[in-house]
C-alpha cells in the first residue's frame, strides 16, 4: 500500500508574514496519519525558518529546485549539499516551469535527480506533455521518454524511493484539468516504464502524483484511481483551508 503525498507547490508567491499565517492556520487542524504525508514547497527563502517553526506539526517542508553541484559559482542557486544541510526531505525537480523559463533540459533533470539521491533527498520528478503533445496522441511515448531521461543510472533501490508528477502542462494554472480516467492511465503509464526500467517491485513502489489544477472539488475523484498516490498542488495549496482539504482527502 503506498502512501498518498499531497504536495503544495507554492510557487513564487506569499510574503513571509502570509506563510507564518499559514501555518498558524494548519497548526492544530492537520493530524498525523498513515495513510497520507502532507508536504509545503514554499519559496526558497523560507525553506529554513519554515522547517525550524513547523517540526511539531505533521507537515513537510521541501524546495522547489536546485542545482546539481555542491558549491561552485552559480549566482542565486541553492546546493544538494545545503539542503541536505538543514534536512530537507523533499525537492521539486524538472517542473515545467523550470522546464520552459529555465532550460531545464532532460539531462539537468537526470543530474539533479542524481544529486538529489546521492544527499539522501527524495526527488520529485516533474514529467508532462504540452496541449501540442497531446493532440498529437504522443502523450505516453513522450513522458515515458522524460522519465526514462530522468532516471538514467539511478538504481532500483534509490528509484523505487522517488516521487513522480505526472503533471500536464496544458492543465497546470489553467482551471482545466486531466479527467480523472485520463491521468490515471498516464500514472499507469509511467509505473509500467518503471517496471519496463527497473521491475514490478519499484514500479509498485513509486509513487506518482497528479498535478494540474487540483482543488478539494476533483481531489477525491482523482486519488480513487488506482496509479494515483497523491497531488501536486499549486493555486489550491495557498489556502490553508483548502490545503486541509486535499490532505484529508488523501486519509
Ligand atoms: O506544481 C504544481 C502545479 O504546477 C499545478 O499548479 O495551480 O494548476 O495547481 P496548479
Amino acid at each position: 500500500m503506498r502512501k498518498k503525498i499531497i504536495a503544495g507547490n507554492w510557487k513564487m508567491y506569499k510574503t513571509i508574514e502570509e506563510a507564518i499565517h499559514f501555518f498558524e492556520e494548519i497548526r492544530g487542524n492537520i493530524y498525523e496519519s498513515d495513510k497520507v504525508e502532507a508536504l509545503i514547497c514554499p519559496p526558497t527563502l523560507y525553506v529554513a525558518p519554515l522547517l525550524a517553526g513547523t517540526l511539531d506539526i505533521p507537515v513537510k517542508i521541501g524546495a522547489q529546485t536546485m542545482h546539481y553541484e555542491n558549491e561552485g559559482a552559480f549566482t542565486g542557486e541553492v546546493s544538494p549539499a545545503m539542503l541536505k544541510s538543514i534536512q530537507v526531505p523533499y525537492v521539486i525537480i524538472g517542473h515545467s516551469e523550470r522546464r520552459e523559463y529555465y532550460n531545464e533540459t532532460d539531462e539537468t533533470v537526470n543530474k539533479k535527480v542524481q544529486a538529489a539521491f546521492d544527499h539522501g533527498i527524495t526527488p520529485i520528478v516533474c514529467v508532462g506533455e504540452s496541449l501540442e503533445t497531446r493532440e498529437a496522441n504522443e502523450t505516453e511515448n513522450f513522458v515515458n521518454d522524460q522519465v526514462a531521461k530522468a532516471f538514467e543510472n539511478i538504481t532500483a533501490d534509490q528509484a523505487k524511493e522517488a516521487v513522480i508528477a505526472y503533471e500536464p502542462v496544458w492543465a497546470i494554472g489553467t482551471g482545466k484539468t486531466a479527467t480523472a480516467d485520463d491521468a490515471n492511465a498516464v500514472c499507469g503509464a509511467i509505473r509500467s516504464k518503471m517496471a519496463e526500467l527497473y521491475s514490478e517491485d519499484v514500479a509498485q513502489a513509486v509513487r506518482i502524483q497528479y498535478g494540474g489544477s487540483v482543488k478539494p472539488g476533483n481531489i477525491e475523484e482523482l486519488l480513487e484511481k488506482e496509479h494515483i498516490d497523491g497531488a501536486l498542488v499549486g493555486g489550491a495549496s495557498l489556502d490553508p483551508v483548502s490545503f486541509l482539504q486535499l490532505v484529508e482527502a488523501g486519509a
